[in-house]
């Protein structure tokens, strides 16, 4: 187990970021700005048709258009070696598995010549009848025994039905989520150029390691053989965790033509090929006593994927620790449609997870005549419910506690529909977050200069979050040196191999090596008698050990409350959140400045995907008919009302060595709930499918 570094200096200290001024003078260069002389580019063909077969591809009109290099598709593409992520065998089969799947990419001189000369494409299809719409009486539904991050789908405590049948109070109720689509403001982009048989690739990703492995592996190239540079990145929500196609199409591309190939996805085609979030549906029963303690919880869920893998939304496995009850089940199906394959969207699982268990928790509160804040504190379990271990540290109630009382909730009237502020209903919820602290091996050097100067490098990625600067103040506070004299290099797959920027896990994984190679570093200093040598010196370390050492013997996640306070229009059902607080606790808070940045923009999405944010698939054509920003529609500065997170701060020291929890992802967990249940307050209409559209709570009254 890790120590806590104790009394840093510079964690904790409010600090900009330092890559700031970069990015707001233009400095900054995001992938697609990379120009390599003798660029070509790339243009994407897609296919039309959800389901069948190519016939043919014929792209000799498109080659006859000015300026035309290439066109390539599976009539002449080289072949690729398979990897797990089926979708990065772009161009090799025949078969048609979703609407919008890649069939062919034209390379030209210039982007507006590929474009153009794409139209020519002609491409025959055989197609054949699809199955689009999540159904949960779809006979095909299956189990698929495990779900991401490698749960199994099912975990069964106790008997249910029978405490379900002896409750004093239950509920029994479904929940249903949409699709949502991630809209980083930085879309898809790589430039991909070959020098013999060595790649380059400058990309937008979530972790250059990775993007270098797998890319590697589809090409049977080793490691070595591939370098990935992405010093910034604006934004990925888990869309950016892995390559997606268009990665091995302009690396593809790039061979082909012998030029160094630019290919930037469009915002239209990050909604066929960059992920989203699956469809739900929910079943939640809930069995309690007269005081409120639940006897039984009951978390179903159903989720679609498509044809060409498994990708299994682990969506109940908070439920699975959240509150005491001694009757459990939780469960996982999924059903195969013709679809794009789901993937990564900001706390996977958790996010859709939570809107159901907290809305389901909201209704019990409702039957039981119990306030909602009481009810949830009354099932605070001592040790993980499902596991049996203790918690490594669990400040739900604090949160709660805290966030009842700077919200004002002592006042709050629970009878539905009675506060009117001229033609709005006013009303306030409250529903918990939490999400796992997770670790993942990394490794890092760091450098002492003769000049007084330190290096720190690790492969880490910072997709907007601020992880270069928090991991700077790591590294100061780890070295005993100032802010000033430390400089930390990331964005680079030749830097020391580190895991991704996701799972809220990259401060915690990379700071956990970049302390050790601080550590050593100092060691070695010592053993200089303090004075570094005109070469420098340099230490490694891999956290693996520590990673692997931190055992399963605790039960680790943050927690945090939200309590929100909406309008809705008594005429037209127009929601809108005018307030939002947000409680959280999740470990020492390396950078209040960025963190904070953090958990708003969570709640932020959070109170999107509640009132806004919906993909909605056409059955005809077979695909998200709502694919671009004005037909998906994000919550803007004006959707905003008050919004304030802060936090209670916790010294844990079963985590690593700065005592840090992940919280990238916990402040999108539970908003939705919270608008949902004030909403049912504001108005007595319990609307149980997001997004909370106008109509839908019309058509409710
Ligand atoms: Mo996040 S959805 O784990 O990148």
């Amino acid at each position: 187990m890790s120590a806590t570094v104790a009394g840093g200096r510079a964690i904790g200290t409010p600090t900009d970021r330092i890559e700031g001024r970069e990015k707001v003078t233009g400095a900054a260069r995001y992938a697609f700005e990379h120009a390599p002389e003798n660029a070509a580019y790339a243009w994407i063909v897609q296919s039309p048709v959800a389901k069948g077969e190519i016939h043919s591809v014929d792209g000799s009109a498109a080659l006859e258009r000015p300026g035309v290099i290439a066109v390539v598709s599976v009539e002449n593409a080289p072949r690729l070696a398979a990897v797990e992520e089926a979708e990065l065998h772009v161009l090799q089969s025949r078969t048609i598995s979703y609407r919008g799947q890649i069939v062919a990419v034209v390379v030209a001189d210039s982007l507006e010549a590929a474009r153009e000369a794409a139209a020519h494409v002609r491409v025959d299809y055989r197609e054949q009848e699809h199955h689009v719409l999540l159904d949960e009486h779809d006979p095909a539904i299956y189990d698929p025994g495990r779900v991401n991050a490698g749960y199994p789908a099912d975990s069964i405590l106790g008997d249910v039905d029978a405490a379900l049948a002896q409750a004093a109070a239950q509920v029994d109720v479904v929940y249903r989520t949409p699709a949502f689509h991630n809209n980083a403001m930085e879309p898809h982009a790589t430039v991909a150029s070959w020098d013999g048989d060595e790649l380059t690739l400058y990309d937008s990703n979530q972790g250059a390691s990775r993007v270098r492995d797998v890319i590697a592996d589809v090409f049977e190239l080793a490691p070595e053989q591939v370098r990935v540079i992405s010093p910034h990145v604006g934004g990925a929500f888990g869309s950016k965790g892995t390559p997606r196609p268009h990665v091995v199409l302009a690396a593809l591309a790039a061979r082909m033509t012998q030029r160094p190939v630019k290919l930037a996805v469009t915002r239209q085609q990050m909604f066929a090929f960059t992920g989203y979030r699956t469809p739900t549906i929910q079943r939640l029963r809930l069995g309690a006593g007269a005081d409120g303690r639940l006897t039984a919880i009951v978390h179903e869920a159903i989720h679609q994927s498509s044809r060409l893998r498994e990708f299994t939304e682990q969506t109940t496995i908070a439920t699975r620790q959240m509150y005491a009850a001694p009757n459990r089940r939780s469960t996982h199906r999924l059903a195969r449609l013709d679809v794009p394959t789901p993937s990564w969207m900001r706390a996977p699982g958790e996010t859709p997870g939570m809107y159901g268990l907290e809305s389901a928790i909201d209704e019990l509160a409702v039957e039981l005549g119990i306030d909602p804040v009481e009810l949830r504190i009354r099932n605070e379990p001592e040790l993980d419910p499902e596991r049996g271990v203790p918690f490594s540290s669990r400040n739900l109630v604090a949160c709660l506690r805290l966030g009842a009382e700077r919200f004002g909730w002592e006042e709050r009237d629970p009878t539905p529909a009675v506060r009117r502020d001229g033609r709005w209903l006013v009303g306030t919820g409250v529903a918990a977050s939490t999400y796992p602290a997770y670790r993942s091996p990394a490794t890092a050097t760091a450098r002492a200069n003769a000049d007084g100067t330190f290096v720190v490098r690790i492969a880490g990625s910072d997709i907007g979050t601020g992880g270069r600067t928090a991991l700077t103040l790591i590294a100061a506070d780890a070295l005993e040196r100032p802010l000033e004299r430390v400089r930390v290099e990331i964005g680079d797959s030749a830097l020391p191999r580190a895991g991704l920027a996701g799972g809220s896990m990259a401060t915690a994984s990379w700071g956990t090596a970049v302390t050790f190679a601080c550590r050593a570093l100092l060691e070695q200093l010592q053993e200089h008698d303090g004075t570094v040598p005109a070469e420098g010196l340099e230490a490694f370390a891999d956290s693996t050990d520590d990673v692997r050492a931190t055992d399963q013997g605790y039960s680790r996640h943050a927690y945090g409350a939200q309590f929100a306070e909406v309008r809705v229009d008594a005429d037209t059902g127009e929601a809108r959140v005018s307030r939002l607080l947000g409680i959280f606790a999740a470990g020492r808070i390396i950078n209040p400045k960025t963190a904070r940045s953090q958990f708003i923009g969570g709640m932020t999405m959070g109170i999107s995907m509640a009132l806004l944010e919906e993909s909605v698939m056409d059955r005809e054509f077979g695909d998200y008919l709502n694919h671009d920003l004005a037909g998906y529609h994000i919550a803007a500065h004006a959707d905003i009302g008050a919004l304030e997170a802060d936090w209670i701060e916790e010294d844990d020291a079963h985590l690593n060595p700065m005592g840090s929890k992940g919280i990238g992802e916990i402040g999108i967990v539970g908003t939705a709930a919270a608008v949902g249940n004030a909403v049912h307050h504001a108005t007595g209409v319990r609307v149980r499918e997001l997004p909370l559209r106008l109509d839908r709570l019309l058509a409710s009254t």
